[in-house]
């Protein structure tokens, strides 16, 4: 049995203020929780934030990007997988579409990433998803393969049970419309095949989120489906009540 995670990915928003309402929010209803794993990755200058705010041993921390590079040095700007486990995060999302469409990230790079934070003991939750217009021309699944190939060519199968993949449909990010469950189901059930066709331990071990408009009255549904295994959530995490109602409907 796998046992599901549902992570918060806070994106470019907060402040001290609203990151210490929402934590106090969490904290308060944390003991509710059940049987999931859970995190919340906060921008890099929260993450510390968060994790001396954050009371309950259930919430683990992460962030949302790192450098490739994995030593410090001269890349101004760059936040490396040693500092994120100077801060004790657990996890950093890795090539989520937002950086690849808006910052250019290539899959070799973020296969890299991938490998630098494997290396490192830092659980690499790897983001992966077709636009609208890949699903609606047939290629959804290429593309996926292609994003997944790319990851497993740099760190091999086997590395995979140390990885988390999130399915986020481009088009059900911050929309509104989420995949219906089968459709999500259809694709989180295609990623397990293709990696059980190289290994089928790892393929059954292997955390497979969803991702995209997840909502207190979508999630339960969604997770209910035989190969999704809990939720990268964007908006909703924002709000203590909704996150803490997505964990407990994986749980
Ligand atoms: P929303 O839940 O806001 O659609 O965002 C999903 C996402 O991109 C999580 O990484």
């Amino acid at each position: 049995m796998r046992k599901p995670f549902v992570a918060g990915n806070w994106k470019m928003h907060g402040s001290k203020a609203s990151i210490l309402s929402l934590v106090t929010g969490l904290n308060a209803q944390a003991n509710q929780l059940g049987d999931v794993d859970v995190a919340v990755c906060p921008p890099a200058i929260y993450v510390d934030y968060a994790k001396r705010t954050i009371s309950s041993e259930a919430i683990a921390v992460g962030a949302q990007n790192m450098a490739v590079e994995p030593v410090q040095g001269a890349f101004t700007g760059e936040v490396s997988v040693e500092m994120l486990k100077d801060f004790d995060c657990e996890y950093v999302i890795l090539g989520h579409s937002e950086r690849r469409a808006i910052f250019g990230e290539t899959d070799a790079e973020i296969a890299q990433k991938v490998k630098v934070a494997l290396t490192n003991n830092v659980t690499p939750i790897l983001c992966v998803g077709e636009t609208l217009e890949e699903r609606e021309s047939g290629v959804m699944e290429s593309v996926i393969a292609t994003q997944l190939d790319a990851v497993l060519d740099v760190v091999g199968i086997d590395a995979f049970s140390s990885v988390v993949i999130a399915y986020e449909p481009v088009w059900a990010i911050g929309t509104g419309v989420t995949a219906s469950p089968a459709q999500a189901q259809e694709v989180h059930a295609f990623i397990r095949g293709k990696l059980a066709g190289l290994n089928s331990a790892v393929a059954e071990k292997v955390i497979i989120q969803y991702g995209g408009s997840v909502k207190p009255d979508n999630a339960k549904e969604l997770f209910g489906q035989a190969d999704i295994d809990g939720g990268l959530i964007g908006g909703a995490s924002l709000n203590a009540d909704d996150f803490i109602a997505i964990c407990k409907a994986a749980g």
